[in-house]
Order: C-alpha cells, then sequence, then structure tokens
C-alpha cells in the first residue's frame, strides 16, 4: 500500500515520511515543500494524480475542503488527524463520509482509545461526581483546548447528556454540578498529557495519559489508514479499529 501524506513538511508528516518505506509513500505534499515530482514532493493536492491507497492528513484545518474535495473526486478513502476543526469543516467531513471512507480522530493512540472508555465507565459509575479535564501539551500547538480533551469531554458527555464544557474556567462563582472543566496548560516540548478528575467529595478518581514520543500518534495514523482502505464508505475511529 502507497499513501500520500497531507502536510508533511511538519512535525507529524515527516515523522510519518521517516516511519515509511520509500515504496509506502506515493506523495508527500505540503505548501512548504518545493513541487518536485522526481522527489516525490508537491506544494498542493491538486499536483497529484499519481495512485495511492488513502491519504494521511496531518496538516490544518482549514485544508480540510481542499483534502475532501480531493479525495471526494478520487473516491480515496481519508484519515483525517488534524484538529481544530469547526463546525462547517467537521460538517464537511461527515458528508464526504456517506461517499467515501474516512477514518477520524483527534488522537491516533490505543491508550487515549483506552482512556476515553474509561472515562465514560468512570462517569457512568460516579453521575454526581465533578469532572475536571487537565490537558499540557508544548508551546507550538494551535488548538486550545487540544483536540484529545475534546474528544475526552464529548465521550463522558455520551454518560451525561446534559454536561456543560466550560473551557478556562475565569470568571467567580461556583461550580455548577453538570460542568465539565477542560483546561488548557501549554509549555517546553511537552508531547501531551491529558488527566481526567472526577470526585465526588468522598473520594477522587484520576485517569491520566503520557504521550511520550509523537511517533505513537504516526504508528496510529498508518494503522487506520491500512484499516480504511478498501472499507465501505462511512466515518471510523478507533472503536471501530480496536473493536
Ligand atoms: N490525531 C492525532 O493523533 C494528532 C497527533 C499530533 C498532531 N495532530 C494534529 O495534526 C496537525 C499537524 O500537527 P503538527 O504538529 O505536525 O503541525 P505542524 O504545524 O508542525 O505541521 C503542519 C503542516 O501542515 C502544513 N499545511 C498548512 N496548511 C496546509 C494545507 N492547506 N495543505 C497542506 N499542508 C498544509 C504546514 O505547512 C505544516 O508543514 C495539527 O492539527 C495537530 O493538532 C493530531
Amino acid at each position: 500500500m502507497a499513501f500520500i501524506i497531507n502536510g508533511a513538511a511538519g512535525r507529524m508528516g515527516r515523522m510519518l515520511a521517516e516511519m515509511l518505506p520509500a515504496e509506502a509513500i506515493a506523495a508527500r505534499v505540503d505548501p512548504a515543500l518545493a513541487n518536485d515530482p522526481a522527489a516525490g514532493t508537491y506544494s498542493s493536492l491538486s499536483e497529484y494524480d499519481g495512485p495511492a491507497d488513502a491519504l494521511i492528513d496531518f496538516s490544518h484545518h482549514a485544508a480540510t475542503k481542499a483534502v475532501l474535495d480531493y479525495c471526494l473526486a478520487r473516491r480515496l478513502p481519508a484519515v483525517i488527524c488534524t484538529t481544530g476543526h469547526d463546525g462547517r469543516e467537521q460538517a464537511a467531513i461527515e458528508e464526504a463520509a456517506d461517499e467515501i471512507p474516512i477514518f477520524q480522530s483527534a488522537n491516533m493512540s490505543i491508550g487515549v482509545a483506552v482512556l476515553a472508555d474509561l472515562a465514560r465507565r468512570a462517569a457512568e459509575a460516579f453521575p454526581g461526581a465533578d469532572i475536571e479535564i487537565i490537558e499540557r501539551h508544548h508551546n507550538q500547538k494551535l488548538d486550545v483546548p487540544s483536540g484529545t480533551a475534546l474528544l475526552l469531554a464529548r465521550r463522558i458527555r455520551e454518560a451525561r447528556p446534559d454536561a456543560e464544557f466550560v473551557v478556562g474556567r475565569h470568571e467567580n462563582g461556583k461550580r455548577q454540578p453538570r460542568e465539565i472543566g477542560i483546561h488548557s496548560l501549554r509549555y517546553g516540548s511537552e508531547v501531551g498529557t491529558h488527566e481526567i478528575i472526577l470526585s465526588t467529595g468522598r473520594e477522587t478518581l484520576t485517569l491520566k495519559h503520557e504521550a511520550e514520543n509523537r511517533a505513537l500518534f504516526a504508528d496510529g495514523a498508518l494503522a487506520a489508514a491500512r484499516f480504511i482502505a478498501g472499507k465501505a464508505p462511512g466515518l471510523y475511529d478507533m472503536r471501530d479499529m480496536l473493536g
């Protein structure tokens, strides 16, 4: 199998390209790369019409329309690893999944997939608990809160449909029971830590995942690309892949 890497000049795109043998890279695409077909680099998706089994997107959410238009026109499965999509971009992803297979996860790590399941179960077990999420990332990260923190909060909301997300609590006043607080720390080269605190006032449960190396996200993206190549149209995530 061979994959198009979109966002290939970025941190994740470069890591993915380093992990793959040359024959598994159909094209490396990024506006920061020279358009050089002989080297397999392209400054935009429209420059590449060669063979590919799937596209892996580690670029920027603003590229979503271009990514979807390209994959729809070529009936190409897409793995959307990029985070920070606004409502319109997310709706476009869901609409495109009617026609092509799309795998989307704000966090490609298996550990985070397990953490999300544990968080939902814990919220079910402690229906009245205060829940707070703390996420820590490097100082270059663009989206706040992290896509993973939102993924975790949404999974918790499956157990608490009336939950209200409060991002970065900053005003005076008592915490409301239905709130899920989400707090973002940005410093140094921190790869990504997510912590969920559930407290009843009598006991506190803390669930925590620490990413130690970005390669884990590239591993997950590759597994996802192999998983959706040849699948029926639809929106897939880690739950589908891990069963
Ligand atoms: N799902 C996950 O597990 C996971 C893990 C890590 C990062 N991410 C997300 O992946 C994205 C990239 O992360 P990064 O750390 O590599 O960022 P980065 O800033 O290092 O790289 C992004 C790259 O995308 C390129 N780019 C920008 N606009 C583009 C466009 N329209 N088309 C093609 N390329 C474009 C930039 O030139 C840059 O080279 C971010 O949204 C990040 O949050 C997701």
